[in-house]
């Protein structure tokens, strides 16, 4: 299958066709979202994995079984992903979801009810090379060409779900006040108690301290490398080419960037991401 045919278009957006269909997006228009839902957005690459090995655990009140016994994709799925109605309709509250769709893709029912939504944001370099190698190792997606070629695609919005620039003003602009918290994926590195806490009170889910170690032990980069229900190895070889990139590539670490981009890369990835988020006053570590 060559690159073209591996995307569809949604809505002017970029998905691929493997996990996303006509039906599965209409399911997400029509989604009747429920007031104790609770949805983690990301852009791809962000720390979607991670989330879904904390917040259903927070939901379960630290109890681990979610997370030993259900494989990440349905413990918390993707709600505009062909797997979602199979899992969510029918699924009892409180639900977890995550999703990658910009705010204005949102379903309908969102905007009027009280379902909370913690949005991660992570430094667009590192997105940019995690998703390079994801691109690498997914069979579904479309191969990535040179690291070049494929940071054009990246800052033009052609990859799945588009520019990582909108995404993020998208999101960051919303007007869900206290239904929104917003926390990056360098504050979970450089503190992930601190992290598990700030989400377990903003869920109103407030946990024992053993049960805030758990989570934090558990969601570690290692932990979750040997964990076989958030892993990906379930996932067979044909689909993930784990010869070419693990999914839990480099983690625990944040900056693997320096390691890809050349001087003229840094200098060109710059001058557009300034250019897009000029009128913007996000204040991000990875600006500073
Ligand atoms: P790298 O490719 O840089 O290693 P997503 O789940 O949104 O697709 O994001 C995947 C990225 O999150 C990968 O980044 C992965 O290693 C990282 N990740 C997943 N779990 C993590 C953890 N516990 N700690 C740090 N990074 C984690």
């Amino acid at each position: 299958m060559d690159n073209e045919e591996k995307n569809l278009i949604y809505k002017g957006i970029p998905l691929p066709k493997a996990v996303h269909s006509a039906e599965s997006l209409k399911f997400a228009e029509d989604f009747q979202v429920r007031d104790d839902d609770v949805f983690v957005v990301t852009y791809p690459k962000s720390g979607t994995t991670w989330m879904q090995e904390i917040v259903p655990v927070i939901l379960s009140g630290g109890d681990l079984s979610p997370i030993q016994t259900i494989p990440n994709w349905d413990r918390m799925p993707w709600l505009e992903e062909t797997r979602a109605p199979l899992l969510l309709d029918a699924r009892p509250s409180p639900r977890g979801i995550v999703t990658h769709l910009p705010y204005q893709l949102m379903p309908s029912s969102f905007s009027q009810s009280k379902a909370k939504v913690i949005y991660v944001t992570r430094n667009p370099k590192d997105v940019l090379v995690s998703s390079f190698h994801f691109h690498g190792m997914a069979t579904f997606l479309e191969e990535p060409g040179t690291f070049e070629e494929f940071m054009e695609k990246f800052l033009a919005g052609k990859l799945f779900f588009g520019k990582w620039c909108d995404h993020v003003k998208g999101w960051r602009s919303s007007e869900l006040k206290e239904r929104i918290l917003y926390v990056t994926y360098e504050e979970m590195l450089e503190d992930l108690r601190g992290a598990v806490v700030k989400f377990s009170r903003f869920l109103g889910r407030p946990l024992s301290e053993e049960a805030v170690d758990r989570i934090v032990e558990k969601s570690g980069f290692e932990s979750m490398k040997n964990n076989a229900m958030s892993n990906y190895s379930l996932v067979p070889g044909e689909v993930f080419n784990k010869e070419k990139s693990q999914f839990l590539r480099k983690g625990g670490v944040s900056g693997d960037w320096r390691n890809h981009f050349s001087a003229a890369n840094e200098e060109r990835f710059n001058s557009v991401y300034r250019e897009e988020m000029k009128d913007t006053d996000f204040k991000f570590s990875w600006d500073e």
